[in-house]
């Protein structure tokens, strides 16, 4: 991070193509009306403009452009520049076919789509240079410009020579010699030993892919590749002069890139948000939301940007729903309870051809004043410039979830004890929302952050330890940290190896325990987790006064010195532990051996986090219910949201209340009810420390 995003107000806006209205002035003359008309005061331009601002190979047109962002900024509003090479015009494929990418059936892509580039291909690099030096010279400095959005959703793989050559060239790096990478990938296996690193090809379909070492260290390869793919605009920006802070747009729950090798290159998170409202129930949806945007924030630590919504619906969803009114103004408004700093949109204006047609927009094919996204998105700019002191403020750390996207990606190659489908993310979800439900701030980190500042850590299915996170757990605990940790965790090493002897492999100790078995359970099959400890003796101050179903996987665990909480009420293991408590330095460790039901994850956290936080302003929220700090020197900002129709009550903790640090409310309304889909905002001084 070395040009740090300070957002000046909270952004409102979004992704605007006026390259597909050039020809119609009075289109764009328009847009300008309802831009002021919708409190819209940041637009995204470039994103995909490539063809308009390099028609012909090194001739470049951007006087276009310049008018635009002058128009704008007459306007005060302000620009968001992108470098286009999310998709490249049709000139430059013609005439460089080595930019187009290879999938892993080794097919090369014929022209046509975007995000389907060779990052490897010099070419595509060096045009990419090229276009980005250019428009960095032109309006790197430009008053109205306040951020890079370097290329769009960085995505995709490409298995071309090109990249084959890279791969060899990283694993020779990463291994050394051939013989360290046969141990590291267990090639004996079938007979798959390498002789020499010009031997090894990418994972294929019509390949190898068994190898699991292989397939980790070809999806960290991407990631490697990717991210220097971005290293590389970052640089031709600066390299033109542009000191810009610099952001790339990141999807949700994407699996093909680890985002945590990002960071160094961000000066600040952007995400893209395309929730299906009312599909389920809005407070589930809701929940899902709320985790993503904590996985951003959590990337640098910092406010983030919310870089695309849906005004409406989308069109790519298998059913386009509307979002029913008051949705826009709740989702929007969760971002920035979450830590964004904006509310920006996937489109300002809806393309009048191709695939985009039907995709929601604030303004559309009627081009009316009268529509009621319109006045929706007229509402949220209202309720950003209302909250507009918010813009900077950070969100406390209180607890946090382990979820690792290497970890993520060996278990589920790995063909293990259950091959249709492990409860990640439902044990992490179910932990999250019983986090969240007490009113906590939850951090999403990956094995590479810091774990310091934190009370509680959760760290559900972490299969794969990477190297030193055992150290920084034992230390977490150590120094006085609650660790809860569940079954199908440290089963393997750093490449993915099967740790030989007691596991989790390293922190047995810690645990106090060692895994023995996992059983798979079929979807019909469950089990139950029964409350064992005698009362007056519980372990770590928690006891259960009835049993939870759990299922999916169980896992038979030996203690050493954990103290059993609860055990299994069936089967073969029917009397062994389930949950377990080792007491160790001046925190504890727990072990959870089975995927439970939610209300297991609520009555256990309730007890285990809600001692270890009693000043937190809210303490026990209604199902369907957010609370969300967000402060900065002089205040606290509490945001409640109602993901419900009906109205809820939400009491406020009178924890050391004095009439100087009273909550008010500054946005919505709020007297202990909130109404069915709302959020009210409340404000009051911080205490001085
Ligand atoms: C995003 C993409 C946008 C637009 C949008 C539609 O993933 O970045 O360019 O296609 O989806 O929902
Ligand atoms: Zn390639």
């Amino acid at each position: 991070m070395n040009h740090p995003f300070a957002a000046p107000f909270l952004l409102h806006g979004g992704d605007y193509n006026p390259e597909q209205w050039l020809d119609a002035p009075e289109i764009l003359e328009k847009d300008l009306e309802y831009f002021e008309k919708t409190g819209i005061n940041t637009v995204t331009l470039g994103i995909f403009s490539w063809a308009a601002l390099e028609p012909e190979e090194g001739c470049f047109q951007m006087q276009w452009l310049e008018d635009v962002i002058r128009r704008v900024w007459d306007r005060g509003i302000h620009v968001i520049l992108a470098t286009p090479s999310g998709a490249r015009p049709k000139w430059l494929a013609d005439r460089y076919p080595e930019v187009l990418r290879t999938d892993a059936s080794r097919r090369r892509a014929l022209f046509g789509g975007r995000h389907n580039h060779c990052y490897t291909s010099p070419i595509y690099r060096e045009k990419v240079r090229r276009i980005d030096q250019e428009l960095a010279r032109r309006f790197g400095s430009h008053p109205a410009v306040l951020l890079w959005h370097v290329s769009n959703e960085y995505g995709g793989e490409c298995h071309c020579p090109l990249c084959q050559e890279r791969f060899r060239g990283w694993l020779k790096e990463r291994y050394g010699t051939i013989e360290r990478l046969n141990h590291q990938w267990n090639t004996a296996f079938w007979s798959h030993t390498y002789q020499d690193f010009s031997q090894v090809e990418s994972p294929s379909p019509l390949g190898e892919h068994a190898l699991h070492g292989l397939n980790l260290d070809w999806k960290r390869f991407v990631t490697h590749c990717t991210a220097d793919f971005l290293d590389w605009e970052v640089k031709a920006l600066r390299e033109s002069g542009s000191r810009l802070p610099v952001t790339a747009n990141f999807m949700y729950d994407y699996t093909g890139l680890n985002y945590g090798k990002f960071r160094s290159s961000l000066d600040v998170v952007s995400w893209d948000n395309y929730p299906t409202w009312h599909k389920g129930p809005e407070a589930d949806t809701a929940a899902d939301c709320g985790f993503q945007h904590d996985r951003m924030r959590s990337l640098l630590g910092r406010p983030f940007l919310l870089m695309e919504s849906s005004p409406s619906s989308t069109n790519w969803q298998p059913v386009s729903k509307l979002r029913k009114p008051g949705i826009l103004e709740l989702a929007s408004l969760q971002a920035v309870a979450h830590g964004s700093d904006s509310v920006l949109y996937f489109q300002l204006r809806q393309s009048r051809g191709a695939s985009e047609k039907f995709h929601g927009a604030v303004i559309d094919h009627y081009g009316g004043p009268d529509t009621r996204i319109l006045k929706e998105t007229a509402q949220v700019g209202q309720a950003l410039s209302r909250l507009r002191e918010v813009a900077g403020s950070s969100v406390p750390k209180q607890t946090a979830i382990l979820w690792d996207m290497e970890s993520r990606w060996a278990m589920e190659d790995a063909q293990g004890p259950r091959n249709q489908g492990l409860p990640h993310k439902e044990t992490a979800m179910g932990m999250y929302r019983a986090l969240r439900s007490l009113g906590l701030s939850v951090d999403i980190l990956d094995m590479e952050d810091s774990l310091e500042g934190y009370r509680l850590i959760a760290a559900p299915m972490q299969y794969l330890f990477r190297e030193g996170i055992q150290q920084k757990l034992e230390a977490f605990v150590r120094e006085g940290g609650i660790l809860v940790m569940t079954f199908w965790s440290g089963v393997v090493d750093e490449n993915d190896l099967c740790f030989l002897g007691p596991t989790p492999g390293g922190l047995t100790d810690v645990l106090g325990l060692r895994f023995c078995e996992i059983d798979g359970l079929y979807d019909w099959e469950s089990n139950r987790m029964v409350p064992v400890s005698p009362a007056g003796e519980e372990p770590g101050g928690v006891s259960f006064a009835r049993s939870y179903r759990c299922s999916q996987l169980c896992e038979r665990i030996l203690p050493s010195s954990a103290r059993t909480v609860m055990t299994y009420g069936e089967d073969f293991y029917a009397g062994e532990p389930v949950l377990t408590c080792n007491a160790w330095g001046k925190g504890q460790a727990w072990y959870l051996a089975a995927a439970a039901e939610p209300d297991f994850y609520r009555d256990f956290f309730t007890q285990l986090a809600a001692p270890l936080f009693p000043e937190r302003p809210v303490s026990d929220l209604p199902e369907g219910v957010e609370a969300c700090l967000r402060e900065n020197d002089a205040y606290q900002y509490l945001f409640l949201q109602n993901f419900r129709r009906e109205p809820a009550a939400v009491s406020l903790s009178r924890a050391g209340s004095d009439p100087e640090t009273e909550w008010t409310c500054v946005f919505g309304s709020f007297h202990g009810v909130l109404d069915g889909w709302s959020t009210a905002v409340l404000r009051r001084k911080r205490r001085p420390s």
